[in-house]
Parts: C-alpha cells; structure tokens; sequence
C-alpha cells in the first residue's frame, strides 16, 4: 500500500467506506438514485470512478477484498467528489449473502475477475452456481449483470455455467459505450487477450 492510499484509507473510510457487519441498506444509502449498481471485486477503482462520475444519478457501491485498491479508489472518490459511490472492504460473496436485503439492486458490474486459469483452480472462480444464486436472490426484478473477461476459458465458462442456471437469459454482447477501457484490459489487449462481454437479465 502507498503513503497515499494508506492516508487516504484514514482521512476518508468514515465517510465513504461501509461497515461490512452491519446490514447495508442501499435504499437507504442513495434514497434519490434512479438505479443501485454493486461493481465485485473493483480493483484499483479505475472503471468504477470513471462509471460513477458518467452516471450521478445512479448510486454504487463496490466490494473489494484488497485494501490498497479501497485507498486507490478512495483517492479517486476525493479527487472527483464522488457523492454516489461507496465502499465496502469485503469478500463480496459473504457480504453480498449476509449484509445486503434481497430485491435491492438493479445491476452487477464484475469486471474482469481473476481467471485462476490452471484446471485444479478453476472451483476459485467467482463465478460459479451458488454465486448467482446469490446474486438472483439479490437483484431487482429485471435486475441485470454485466460481466468482461480477456480469458478466453474464462469465457466459456461464464457461458457455461449462466446456461445450467435457471434464473438468468442472456449471453454475449457487444462491449457497452459506458464501460471504459482500463489500465488491467490494455494490459490483456497488448497480449492480444480476446475481450469478451456479457449480460445477463433476471427471469421474469
Ligand atoms: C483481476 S482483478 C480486476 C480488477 C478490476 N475489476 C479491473 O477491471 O481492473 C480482480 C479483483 O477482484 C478482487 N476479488 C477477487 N475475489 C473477490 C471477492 N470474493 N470479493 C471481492 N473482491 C474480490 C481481487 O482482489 C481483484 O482486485
């Protein structure tokens, strides 16, 4: 961690960051959003501040695991006074399952998860049926999730593993206007990684 995300964590957690042993009360958090966006696993912050700013009338919290990426994103929340972002340094899938009220969310932003690309790891991936369980239970009626991977397995997985699950319909889509390209994608697009996006719409 930096001197500045590590100061940043201290001058600016109270006012932006969540409580992840409390119950989170979206709602209540944007009570004047149109829409309420959870991004997992936000990394540096990069996408999620540039998405926020684009769209201030719509609330979003992101969950990430990483405490340097909270005082990055955290920096970036003071720089361009993001008043519709918060944070929650947290393991989503737990925080998602216990902290958050079902029905209260329009949309999953995850965006380019760890690949755990060797066979033996791939159960790691976030991805996986009792997630979008979670975050069936989670979402809004017409809730949707949009996901991007540079790793084509991964890809296929995704696919995979939304086709045996009830709840959702969807598939690949063109990349969204509003999703920026990031230092992490650039990165995967140098390798000439394939950047492949989805979304997916609850059932009605
Ligand atoms: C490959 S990085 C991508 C970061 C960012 N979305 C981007 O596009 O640059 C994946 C991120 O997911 C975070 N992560 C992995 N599992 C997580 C979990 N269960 N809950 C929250 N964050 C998680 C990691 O710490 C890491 O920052």
């Amino acid at each position: 961690m930096t001197d500045a995300q590590a100061e940043a964590i201290t001058k600016y957690s109270d006012k932006f960051c969540l409580l992840s042993e409390s119950p989170i009360t979206p709602h209540e958090l944007f009570s004047n959003s149109k829409e309420i966006i959870v991004e997992v696993g936000s990394g540096m912050g990069e996408a999620t501040a540039l998405i926020a700013e684009q769209f201030p009338e719509t609330g979003f919290i992101a969950i990430e695991v990483h405490t340097p990426g909270i005082g990055a994103l955290l920096i970036k929340i003071a720089e361009g006074e993001l008043s519709n972002l918060r944070l929650l340094e947290d393991d989503a899938t737990v925080a998602l399952r216990d902290s958050f009220p079902n029905h209260s969310i329009n949309a999953f932003h995850i965006f380019f998860p760890d690949p755990w690309s060797k066979v033996r790891q791939r159960k790691r991936r976030i991805i996986q049926g009792p997630f979008l369980d979670i975050l069936a239970n989670k979402l809004k009626p017409n809730g949707r999730i949009h996901i991007a991977t540079d790793w084509q397995d991964y890809a296929n997985y995704i696919k995979k593993v939304f086709l045996e699950h009830s709840a959702f319909e969807g598939g690949i889509v063109e990349r969204p206007d509003w999703r920026p390209l990031t230092k992490f994608e650039g990165k995967g697009l140098r390798k000439n990684h394939n950047v492949t996006d989805f979304t997916y719409t609850l059932k009605s």
